[in-house]
Order: C-alpha cells, then structure tokens, then sequence
C-alpha cells in the first residue's frame, strides 16, 4: 500500500511538473520506484479521493495551480450564482465547483474579486478557474478557454416601478448602469454609446445608484436582478430578454488537460442530474 501511494504521489508531482512533460505515455514508473517508501508521509486519504471513490478513468491527469487544490476566482455579489453567507461564499458556481473539485480528487479554494479582473487571474495562473456566471464570448475566447456550458443566462433591465422606460428600445439616451467588465457594458456601450454606459465595480452598487437616481437603469443577468429587485422597493424587470448568453468556466488556455478533465466531469454531474438539482435549488420556476 505504501508503495502505490508512493508512486500515486511522485506520479502527482510528476504531473505538476510541466518539466515532466506533458505527455502521460512518459514511463514516469522507473524513477519513483527508487522514491523511499518511508517518503510517503502522505495521509492514507491522499491516495483515496476524499469520499474513498476513484476518479473515474475519462478524468486524466491535469496540474492544477496549487497541488491537491482547485483554485476558483469568482466576484461574490452575484446571487444566486456567487454571494456570501456570513464568510462563506455560496451559491450554484460554488456547488458546482464543488463537485467539480470531488470529481477531481482536489479541494476547492474559492477567491473573491473584482469580476472584470478574473481572466487575467486565470490567464497569469492567479487561479484555475473563473467560474461567475461567466459568458462565453468572442473576445474572452482570446484569452482563455471555456468549459462546456453549464447555464444559461439572460441580460435584463431594471428600471423603477414609475419609469418611462418600457423596452430596450427606449434606452437611447438614458443614463445605464452596469456592472464593470462585463457583458452587459459591451452590449449597452455597443447599443448606447459609452457615453451613456456608467460601470459599477458590482451590479449591487450599480442597482443602488438606480435607487438613488443617478441611473436610468440597470442592465444586469437575470438572476441577480431579481434578487436585487427583491431587496429594493420600488424597483421592477422590465418583460424584455436583451441578450441570452452561456455560462461556462474560463480555464487557462496553457491548461487543456484541466478544461478536458472539468468537461469529463461536468459531462457526468450533467447526467446525473447535480447540476440541475443545483440550478433548481437556487432559481425559482417561474
Ligand atoms: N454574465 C455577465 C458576464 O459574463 C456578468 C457576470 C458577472 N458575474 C459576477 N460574478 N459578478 O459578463
């Protein structure tokens, strides 16, 4: 038993060592075999995934930022999908990433910051992954790549209840807050001119200057207006789909065994129905 944890570890740092080679073909066995046994200080359970199950055999082997650990940068003051409970910070990104870690035998770590800085955190091996209610786009695609979609989600307007405002249409020449680096600037700022575009660092903040009047409106993902709407009175969501998007996580286009090892296992926690049971806890039918 020893010995397999042994070789299970040097084959671990082996694969966190980009000297190793990428390739896993790579005969790593002749080399840790000289690897002293008493070496093996690992905890029984780092040979074992935490809940004694085995990796299934499609996740390969993949290096993550932080040995052991699945680092994951996110902007929490996104409900439902990111947002604190007390120091925690839960939500859908956080349970998915969650089984997405255990899936991987790996210890999910969750860093909170300014949203429009995470690509760059993923880009620079800051993190491991964005997961944010991230949008796919064109552009991000330049500097990162992008799990298989996991939602879906739709940029709305909110207005306030007294509003002249009653479609997208009617937002030439109003005054639109958004949140910083995200979707909703580029469409409003592409649709509006940046001249009538003002970023908030987060969609709260941007819903609190609509309270104040210092916005026409705020144009934000669905779920989180809801959410806002319902902490605020006299604010409403305007019956109109802006923009519908995908969400998926932003992984290191350095890292493609990372992104086909979370596919693998997002495949599996899609047919089994977690992440609808996740979706389902936090978004109420309508
Ligand atoms: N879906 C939008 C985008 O990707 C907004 C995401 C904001 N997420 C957050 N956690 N603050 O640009």
């Amino acid at each position: 038993m020893k010995k397999l944890i042994a070789l299970l570890l040097a084959a671990a740092m082996c694969a966190s060592m980009a000297a190793c080679g990428s390739k896993t073909e790579e005969p790593a066995a002749p080399a840790e075999a000289e690897a002293p046994a008493e070496d093996a200080e690992a905890p029984a359970e780092d040979a074992d995934a935490p809940d004694g199950t085995e990796a299934p055999a499609e996740i390969g082997e993949f290096t993550t930022v932080t040995e052991g650990i699945l680092t994951m940068g996110t902007n929490a003051a996104f409900p439902p999908y990111e947002f604190y409970d007390g120091d925690d910070i839960v939500g859908i990104d956080a349970e998915i990433a969650g089984l997405l870690a255990e899936k991987l035998g790996l210890t999910l770590e969750i860093m909170d910051m300014d949203f429009s800085t995470i690509v760059t955190s993923v880009q620079t091996g800051g993190v491991d992954i964005g997961l944010a209610g991230m949008t796919v786009t064109e552009e991000r695609l330049e500097n990162v790549n992008f799990t298989d979609s996991y939602a879906t989600g739709v940029q709305v307007i909110i207005v306030k209840e007294d509003s002249e405002i009653a479609s997208a249409d009617d937002l030439e020449g109003k005054l639109i807050g958004v949140q910083e680096g995200t979707t909703g600037y580029e469409y409003c700022s592409e649709d509006y001119g940046e001249e009538n575009v003002l970023a908030y660092t987060n969609g709260a903040t941007a819903v609190q200057n609509l309270v104040q009047g210092a916005v026409d409106c705020v144009v934000i993902d669905e779920q989180p207006a809801l959410s806002f709407v319902e902490a605020n009175e006299g604010l409403k969501i305007l019956d109109t789909e802006y923009v519908i998007e995908d969400y998926a996580a932003a992984v290191s286009k350095e890292n493609t065994a990372l992104l086909d090892a979370l596919n693998a296992a997002l495949k599996e926690l899609q047919e089994d129905g977690s992440i609808q049971e996740i979706l389902d806890k936090y978004i109420k039918a309508e």
